[in-house]
């Protein structure tokens, strides 16, 4: 298995660019098989997930053509609506299909998805709202079975602002008999990314982006042409990049809008981080100030940042408390980090870092995907060498880190293991 391995102590300057946003291709790749006919999707990163979705819409029987960042799903032979546990077990993101699917065909099965590294991540609220538009749904096997003639319109109110749940809904609705609203709606870029794919398929719908999205349902849809947002925590973990290694780092294609919570806390760390025409700048003094930060929804501080910020803290001078709101699992870097010589102590939800000088590269591994880029980060500023094993994580969610950290003056390179 492929390891990366990082010879600290490198400024990193000049321009590394961001992909197309993973969490927004995923939902806009599902949302093809709500039409019948040849969508196209532009700016998608090269990922694994963005793999497995083709092979799951390939499962389904749409044809699924991919060529340098684009992607052309044909749905009009779609026949199965069965998403196998091999697949959905390989990535949560899977239960996606479950909206698309049962709007479109009345019936979608897909297996349940299991707990995961950081935590239990139920769906209890997708499947709420599908009952309440209507839907039968049993679990059987480990499968969510899921029937309705059509769906129907209705009022949800999400108990938490989930992100995928609330484009499962949105997807769901835009074929339903009716309105639907739903309330406390997550209010993340990625949804209003959806939505305006969604409204050029001939959806209508208000709000996206608020915590009240209301959908007039549609009797069918068409397929889109779009492009995909840029990725705004691949942004942010660049920015991170560049602070934590005291560089001088243009992060093009990142937008200030997407990222204000972290630009804020990156500010008041002692970063600079300019808007510039092409996307973000960040430079930093060699050693930042402790900062404290708590994990929220949108437009608060992503949780898919945090583990990237604990590594900057590791750094900063003073004591910074970090609190994880989202999940509740979520701190599986902080034992390599402190392999790494990091000061942290946990205390339930709350990460206590107390800045130390210097941190010293070891062999580490990571247990999910930003915990895989927090340790890139604090190899890239860390002494002597640090071997990242478990890449598979990270090539879920960066594409080409090494060769874009390469282009920035990062001593880092992927080695395939013995
Ligand atoms: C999405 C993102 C993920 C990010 C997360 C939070 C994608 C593909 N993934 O994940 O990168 O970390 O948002 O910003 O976009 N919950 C329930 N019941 C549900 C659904 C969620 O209790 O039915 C809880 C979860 O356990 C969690 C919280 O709600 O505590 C937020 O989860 P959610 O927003 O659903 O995360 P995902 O959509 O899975």
């Amino acid at each position: 298995m492929d390891k990366i391995v990082i010879q600290g102590g490198r400024r990193l300057r000049g321009s590394v660019p961001v992909s197309g946003a993973k969490n927004a291709a995923l939902p806009l790749l599902f949302a093809t098989l709500l039409g019948s006919g040849v969508s196209r999707l532009q700016n998608v990163p090269e990922l694994r997930d963005i793999r497995t979705v083709a092979k799951l819409l390939q499962i389904f029987g749409a044809e699924v053509r991919c060529d340098d960042g684009s992607m052309e799903v044909d749905t009009r032979s779609v026949l199965s609506v069965e998403a196998p546990y091999e697949l959905v077990k390989t990535m949560r993101a899977s239960v996606l299909s479950l909206g698309p699917l049962l709007a479109r065909f009345g019936h979608a099965r897909v297996s349940l998805p299991g707990g995961c590294a950081i935590g239990a991540r139920p769906i209890n609220l997708h499947l709420k709202g599908l009952e309440a538009m209507g839907a039968e749904i049993e679990l059987d096997h480990g499968y969510v079975e899921a029937r309705a003639a059509r769906l129907k319109g209705a009022r949800i109110y999400l108990d938490l602002p989930t992100v995928t749940g609330t484009e499962n809904l949105m997807m769901a609705a835009t074929l339903a008999r009716g309105e639907t609203v739903l309330e406390n709606a997550a209010c993340e870029p990625e949804i209003v990314d959806l939505a305006e794919a969604l409204i050029k398929m001939g959806a209508t719908i208000e709000g996206a982006g608020t915590d009240t999205i209301r959908i007039q349902g549609a009797d069918d849809l068409v397929p889109y042409e779009h492009k995909t947002m840029p990725d705004r925590i691949e942004a942010g973990t660049f920015l991170v990049a560049g602070a934590i290694t005291g560089g001088d780092l243009t992060v093009t294609g990142a937008r200030e809008r997407h990222l204000e919570a972290l630009i804020a806390k990156l500010r008041e760390a002692g970063a600079a981080v300019t808007e510039t025409g092409s996307g973000l700048h960040v430079s930093a003094p060699e050693r930042l100030s402790a900062v404290d930060i708590k994990t929220s929804y949108h437009p608060g501080f992503p949780t898919d940042m945090q583990a990237q910020f604990m590594a900057l803290m590791c750094l900063a001078e003073g004591t910074s408390l970090i609190r994880e709101n989202v999940f509740e699992n979520r701190f599986m870097h902080v034992c390599e980090l402190q392999r790494m010589g990091a000061d942290i102590t946990i205390d339930g939800h709350t990460a206590k870092i107390k800045g130390v000088e210097s941190l010293c590269g070891a062999p580490v591994m990571a247990t999910d995907l930003r915990a895989s880029a927090s340790l890139v980060l604090a190899g890239l500023a860390a002494e002597n060498t640090t071997e990242v094993a478990r890449i598979y994580h990270l090539d879920r969610g960066y594409e080409k880190i090494e060769r874009k950290l390469v282009a920035v003056g990062a001593s880092i390179e992927r080695v395939a293991a013995d």
